[in-house]
C-alpha cells in the first residue's frame, strides 16, 4: 500500500499538458505518452483536473456526464490505458469530483428547468425577496450575484460559481445518492484517488442577506458538512484502505481541517487550505495589486503546520495549481534569480508536514506568460473580472497589471516540453498562448543539465522517501520574526533536519545559536554552503537541507 505521508502528487491539468491529436487541446493519450516523464519525477499519484462531458464553460468543473468522458480528452478505452500504463510504472490515478454543482447543461438541471419537481429539489432553487431583487445579497466567486432568475418559476437558483454551475441541494438524500454512485462507478475502474472540488461548500446553512461580506461565511464549513462528508466516506471510499481523498477547501478554518483530515475522523486523507495564497490580497479581495506580505506568510505556513500536527490531522503542501499564478513569479525572482528561487520555494513545501503537490510544469520553474491583451486569456474569472474593474473605474493599463499578477490561465498555459515550436505541446493551434520563454525553460532542456529545476525537484521527491523525518517528523518554526529567511525544524526520534531558505535577493547572515556544522547538507541550491561555526552565510534566493542524527 501506497504511504501517502512518503508520497508526492503531480497535478495535471489535461488540457494544457500534452496533445497527441494535434487539435490544440491536451488529451488522454498524451497523458500516456508522457508517463516516463511522470515516473522519473518519483512521484506516486497523478491528479487529472475533470475531463468528463462539459460544455467547458469553467475547463471541465462544469461537468455534464459524470460517467462519460469529453471526447475532446479522449475515450473511456484512453482512459483504461492510460490507469494501465500509470499502474505498470508504479502511478495511480486521483480523478477530480466536482460535486458542489454541476453543468446547467446536465440532465438533472435539464429536468428542472423543464418543471420536473424532483430535479428543481436537486438544486438551490428559492423565491426573490422582491420584485427582480435576488433572494440573498451574496456574490459569486466569478463575480455579479450568485443567484440567477428563471422566469418560469420567478424564482432563482444558487450558483456560487458561472450561472453555468447551478449548485446541488446536499439536504436532497437522492442528490447524496447519486454522488455515491458515481464514486463508485470510478471506484470499480480501479481508480485509488479522489480529490475533492470545494467541498466544504456543499452544506448551505441560513439564506441571509450578508452584511459584512460576499456570503461565504453562510455556506462555508456549513451546519452538516462533517456528516455528508462522514456519509460519503462510509459509502464509497472508505471502503477501500488504499484510497487517498483530499479536499479543496475553501476558505476554510483550522478547526474544520482537524475534522477534515483528522487520522481517526472517518471523513478526508487530507485538505487543501489557501489562506498562504491570499498573503498577495487584501483580505479577501484578489483583484488588487499589492506586494506579497512575508511575515504573513511564514505565520500562516507555521499555524497550519505545526496546529494540524497538534491535532493529528494531515495537509496537502503546494504553491500552484491551476487556479494559482506561478510561484515563481509570485514569491521568487524571475530574472536574475529564476533558478534559485524556484528551487528555494520547491524547498520549502518539499520538506514540510504534508503531502507535497507539484503542479505540471513547477517542476521546470515554468513563470506566468505576462499576457497584455484580453484577447489572450480564456478563463471566465479573468474575463468577467477585467470587465468588472473597469465598471469599478479602474484603467483599462490598471486592469491588465493585475490580471497580469492574479488570473488563472497564468498556470493554464501549455507545459514546455522542448524548445521547438508551441514548446512541443502540439502541432496544431493551441488553445491558449504558450509562454516565450519555452526555448530555454523546457523539459528537454531541462533533463539535460544536472543543475536544472527539474533534477532539483526529482531529489527533493526521493528525499521525503528516504527520509523518515521528513514524512513523519514534528515540525518546529524557528527564528519566526526574521524578515528575510524562513526556517524550520523537522524532527523525529534521534532525526534532525533543518531547513533554512532566504527568500530575498540580498545575501545576509544567519545563526542559531547551534553547531552548523553538526549537521550534513543533504540538499541545496548552491554548490557549496558557507557554513562558519553557528553561522550560515546565505547568498540571494539561497536554501539548504541540513540533516544530523543525535
Ligand atoms: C475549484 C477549482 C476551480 C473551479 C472551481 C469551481 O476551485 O479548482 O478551477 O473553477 O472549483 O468548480
Amino acid at each position: 500500500m501506497t504511504d501517502f505521508r512518503k508520497s508526492t502528487v503531480y497535478q495535471i491539468y489535461p488540457k494544457s499538458f500534452y496533445d497527441s491529436s494535434g487539435d490544440g487541446l491536451g488529451d488522454l493519450r498524451g497523458i500516456t505518452e508522457k508517463l516516463d516523464y511522470i515516473r522519473d519525477l518519483g512521484v506516486d499519484y497523478i491528479w487529472m483536473t475533470p475531463f468528463f462531458v462539459s460544455p467547458q464553460k469553467d475547463n471541465g468543473y462544469d461537468v455534464e456526464d459524470y460517467y462519460r468522458i469529453d471526447p475532446r480528452y479522449g475515450t473511456m478505452e484512453d482512459f483504461e490505458e492510460l490507469s494501465r500504463q500509470a499502474a505498470a510504472r508504479g502511478i495511480r490515478l486521483m480523478l477530480d469530483m466536482v460535486f458542489n454543482h454541476t453543468s446547467s447543461r446536465h440532465q438533472w438541471f435539464q429536468k428542472a428547468l423543464a418543471g420536473d419537481e424532483t430535479y428543481k429539489n436537486f438544486y438551490i432553487f428559492r423565491k426573490g425577496k422582491a420584485p427582480g431583487v435576488p433572494p440573498t445579497n451574496w456574490e459569486s466567486k466569478f463575480g455579479g450575484s450568485a443567484w440567477e432568475y428563471v422566469e418560469q418559476f420567478d424564482e432563482y437558483y444558487l450558483h456560487l460559481f458561472d450561472v453555468s454551475q447551478p449548485d446541488l441541494n446536499w439536504d436532497n438524500p437522492q442528490v447524496r445518492r447519486e454522488i455515491q454512485k458515481i464514486v463508485r462507478f470510478w471506484m470499480k475502474k480501479g481508480v485509488k484517488g479522489f480529490r475533492f472540488d470545494v467541498v466544504n461548500l456543499i452544506s448551505k446553512g441560513s439564506f441571509e442577506d450578508d452584511l459584512q461580506g460576499d456570503g461565504r461565511r453562510f455556506y462555508t464549513d456549513g451546519p452538516n458538512i462533517h456528516r455528508y462528508l462522514r456519509e460519503l466516506n462510509e459509502t464509497t471510499f472508505g471502503t477501500d484502505a488504499e484510497i487517498v481523498t483530499v479536499g479543496e477547501m475553501s476558505s476554510t478554518t483550522l478547526e474544520n481541517c482537524y475534522q477534515y483530515a483528522g487520522e481517526d475522523t472517518g471523513e478526508l486523507s487530507m485538505v487543501f487550505s489557501f489562506h498562504h495564497l491570499k498573503v498577495d490580497f487584501m483580505g479577501n479581495e484578489k483583484w488588487v495589486m499589492v506586494p506579497f506580505d512575508f511575515q504573513k506568510l511564514k505565520d500562516i505556513l507555521y499555524e497550519w503546520q505545526t496546529k494540524m500536527a497538534r491535532h493529528r490531522a494531515w495537509n496537502a503542501v503546494f504553491w500552484c495549481n491551476h487556479d494559482q499564478p506561478r510561484v515563481v513569479s509570485r514569491f521568487g525572482n524571475t530574472e536574475k534569480y529564476w533558478k534559485e528561487s524556484a528551487k528555494m520555494l520547491g524547498t520549502v513545501i518539499h520538506c514540510m508536514r504534508g503531502t507535497p503537490y507539484i503542479y505540471q510544469g513547477e517542476e521546470l520553474g515554468m513563470t506566468n506568460p505576462g499576457f497584455t491583451d484580453i484577447r489572450q486569456y480564456r478563463d471566465v474569472e479573468s474575463l468577467n473580472h477585467f470587465r468588472i474593474l473597469q465598471e469599478k473605474g479602474l484603467s483599462r493599463e490598471n486592469a491588465y497589471q493585475i490580471l497580469a499578477i492574479h488570473s488563472r490561465d497564468n498556470s493554464r498555459t501549455p507545459m514546455q516540453w522542448t524548445a521547438g515550436p508551441h514548446a512541443g505541446f502540439t502541432a496544431g493551434e493551441p488553445w491558449i498562448q504558450v509562454t516565450d520563454n519555452y526555448r530555454y525553460i523546457n523539459a528537454q532542456a531541462e533533463q539535460e543539465d544536472p543543475d536544472s529545476i527539474l533534477n532539483y525537484y526529482r531529489k527533493l521527491v526521493r528525499l521525503r522517501k528516504e527520509y523518515d523525518v521528513i514524512a513523519r517528523g514534528e515540525f518546529e518554526p524557528l527564528d519566526v520574526r526574521n524578515p528575510s529567511v524562513l526556517v524550520y525544524k523537522r524532527l523525529l526520534e534521534g532525526e534532525e533536519l533543518l531547513v533554512i531558505c532566504n527568500f530575498y535577493g540580498k545575501e545576509i547572515s544567519w545563526s542559531c545559536g547551534e553547531n552548523l556544522e553538526s549537521f550534513r547538507c543533504l540538499l541545496g541550491n548552491y554548490q557549496e554552503q558557507k557554513i562558519d561555526g553557528e553561522t550560515a552565510a546565505l547568498r540571494p534566493y539561497e536554501c539548504m537541507v541540513l540533516y544530523r542524527e543525535k
